[in-house]
């Protein structure tokens, strides 16, 4: 698979491994920074990660942050993306089988390696299970559509 993959700062010492992980496991990787350490503003890379998504140019994305809030919360703002922070690899393969996700944001503060390893792994094997669950992520993708006016009654 093409993965995007961005930090900010407070994710940024787990950005490398993973991207080792990733390419293990045969993915063509494009990080999209930042290069180091030093302080940024997670919306910056969170927006090129998700627009990446959005746009065809990567299958998945990856984001690592603090917490992940911030980047979950601008990725979702993209048309076409389905972000959220994943804290457990239970909730990465929910995530993947009922809600079709396709940017992981995971928390580089809170979260030790080891669990987002495995988080990423199951986010990049478990296939969208379809049947109930795609009528709903219809659902959820409608919002994106300006002429929606939202559920009435
Ligand atoms: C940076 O201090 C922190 O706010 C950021 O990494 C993230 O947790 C935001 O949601």
């Amino acid at each position: 698979m093409r993965i995007a993959i961005a930090s900010d700062h407070a994710g940024f010492i787990q950005k490398a491994p993973i991207i080792e992980q990733l390419i293990a496991l045969g993915h063509e990787v494009r990080d999209f920074g930042p290069a180091n350490e030093d302080r940024v503003d997670y919306p910056d890379y969170a927006d090129k990660v998700a627009r990446a998504v959005a746009a065809g140019q990567a299958d998945r994305g990856i984001l690592i942050c603090g917490t992940g809030i911030g980047m979950a919360l601008t990725a979702d703002k993209i048309a076409g993306i389905r972000a959220s922070v994943i804290q457990t690899p239970e909730f990465a393969h929910l995530f993947r089988e009922h809600n079709d996700g396709n940017v992981l944001c995971i928390s580089g503060r809170f979260t030790e390696l080891d669990i987002n390893k495995q988080i990423v792994n199951e986010f990049l094997t478990t296939g969208f299970g379809g049947g109930r669950h795609a009528g709903r992520v219809k659902k959820i993708m409608r919002e994106d559509d300006a002429s929606f006016s939202g559920v009435k009654e």
